[in-house]
């Protein structure tokens, strides 16, 4: 005679939170996470970010007192982002040998060597117009912008930077980045490819973050929210060309094309939960609407999940001083 009543019960294992956590198959930790941070040149104090409640912008005066202050609360890996005052048509501030990426880099590692410094590369926070490269008549010139991506790629190296991390969008950024840094003698700095990105409108306020000049969008370099297949090859042409990391970038709304690329590939996966995804948990949090450190946890657990190795998040340094 059947059972009315289930023999198998999943319950049993989530009887008490030994049992829960004894059971658990995710599990993250600072060892995982990457700090962005926003380092702006010639000013004196933090600016607040208004739209990133808990972001500040640092003053570049006050850079290797932070990164103090990272390392001692536990922080491992800071992705630096500049916010220039020295904009051209090219971005070409970007690529002096004291220029504010170098700068940025070097000050990073001689307050604390062992951080492991990602720098950024790109042209959008160094450009008169906000593009992601040298413009010409139909848009961003990927072949030129490829160029002047080697050139920043060394500075960056050069000053000390472990990762270079381009976030440009241009097709064949991590082929031109990888010889040029070969060429130049940085065999061993690696590159964090930004290899797959969606023109997502997830981004509004790292725009203002970054002071961001642009006008109009990123759809013709970044990629189509709604596409898959494209977003599985443009990871695999980032491995092809040599990086040593992925990433899907942003995170959250993302989950399926971060399994889907950890299932392409054997290499390392970064995802970047992005500033709209922590403005929507701040202010959601603010209104009263949610608990913030269960969803700060839940959605960091669940990236991890979707196969994420590690996660750029600006709730690194929060989880660092509450404990994770
Ligand atoms: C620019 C860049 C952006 C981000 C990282 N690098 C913005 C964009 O592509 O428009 C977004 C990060 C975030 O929103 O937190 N190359
Ligand atoms: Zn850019």
């Amino acid at each position: 005679m059947p059972n009315q009543f289930p023999s198998v019960r999943p319950r049993r294992l989530r009887r008490n939170q030994t049992l829960r956590d004894m059971f658990q198959e995710t599990e993250f930790s600072l060892n995982d996470l990457v700090l962005p941070i926003f380092v702006e040149e010639e000013i004196d104090d933090f600016v607040p970010i208004t739209s990133m409640p808990g972001v500040m912008r640092i003053p570049e005066s006050k850079l290797a007192g932070e990164i103090e202050r990272y390392a001692r609360a536990g922080i491992k890996s800071v992705m630096a982002f500049g916010v220039s005052h020295h904009l051209d048509a090219t971005g070409s501030d970007s690529w002096r040998e004291d220029g504010l990426v170098s700068r940025m880099a070097r000050i990073c590692k001689d307050a604390a060597p062992e951080m492991i410094v990602m720098s950024d590369t790109c042209f959008c926070e160094y450009t008169s117009h906000g593009h992601c490269g040298v413009m010409h008549d139909h848009g961003v010139d990927n072949d030129a912008t490829l160029i002047n991506l080697g050139k920043q790629a060394v500075a960056a190296a050069a000053a000390g930077a472990d990762f270079i991390s381009p976030s440009a969008a241009m097709d064949g950024q991590v082929q031109a980045i990888r010889s040029a840094l070969d060429a130049a003698g940085f065999i061993d700095t690696s590159i964090m490819a930004y290899s797959t990105k969606f023109a997502s409108a997830l981004y509004g306020p790292f725009r203002e973050a970054g002071g961001s000049a642009l006008k109009g969008d990123r759809k013709s370099y970044q990629m189509n929210p709604m596409n898959r297949r494209e977003a599985i090859r443009e990871s695999l042409l980032d491995e092809q060309e040599g990086a040593d990391v992925l990433m899907v970038k942003p995170a959250g709304a993302y989950l399926d094309i971060i399994r889907d690329v950890r299932e392409a590939s054997r290499l390392p996966l970064a995802a970047y939960q992005v500033s709209g995804e922590y403005a929507m948990i701040k202010f959601g949090a603010q209104a009263g609407a949610i608990d913030e450190a269960r969803v700060v946890r839940e959605t960091l657990g669940s990236i991890k999940r979707a196969g994420a190795d590690m996660i750029l998040t600006y709730f690194a340094m929060d989880l660092a001083l509450q404990g994770i």
